[in-house]
């Protein structure tokens, strides 16, 4: 991912609260790593450069923290990622729905991979869209206002096709 499609996605949105929360503090840096973790699935070179630039942390500080901590990942698990919002608008304009829809239909439960590493499934909190509730991203392609059954179908032809990022 280019550092333009990096600001162009949406959920950069969701890491940019945390940042603002913690006023851009350089003592955030775990926090923030978190949520960029926890909206793109991974922490690609591209966010972590973003996420020092932001909080004013040296890159090398950055990788230091960001590869001490296990829970990081800095590759995409699934050949193809779906992350589906779980804010309160999303959630009760029936996300919960969705999530379970994906997961019966594709064999994996939320925060994994399908067996095949065509699909890795996610949930955020808000990610900053509510009027599109509830939405998911597929790809970095954000969808909005879905339904269990059409969400299925959607993810089915996205997971068909060769990922673009
Ligand atoms: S609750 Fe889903 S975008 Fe805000």
């Amino acid at each position: 991912m280019s550092t333009s499609a990096l600001t162009n996605d949406p959920r950069l949105k969701l890491v940019d609260r945390t940042i603002k929360k913690f006023d851009a503090r350089g003592d955030a840096l775990l926090e923030v790593l978190n949520t960029a973790q926890e909206a793109f699935g991974y922490l690609s070179p591209e966010l972590i450069r973003y996420v020092g630039h932001e909080l004013h942390v040296p890159l090398a500080r950055v990788y230091g923290v960001a590869t001490f901590y296990h829970l990081f990942t800095f590759k995409p698990k699934g050949e193809h990622t779906c992350i589906i919002c779980l804010g309160t608008a999303c959630y009760v304009k029936g996300a919960g729905d969705i999530v379970a829809a994906l997961e019966r239909d594709f064999e994996v439960k939320s925060g994994g991979t399908t067996q095949d590493g065509k699909l890795s499934l996610t949930t955020a909190r808000c990610l900053g869209s509510c009027g599109l509730a509830p939405m998911i991203v597929v790809d970095g392609t954000v969808l909005a206002r879905n339904e269990p059954a059409a969400t299925v179908e959607r993810v089915r032809a996205a997971t068909t096709t060769k990922a673009v990022s």
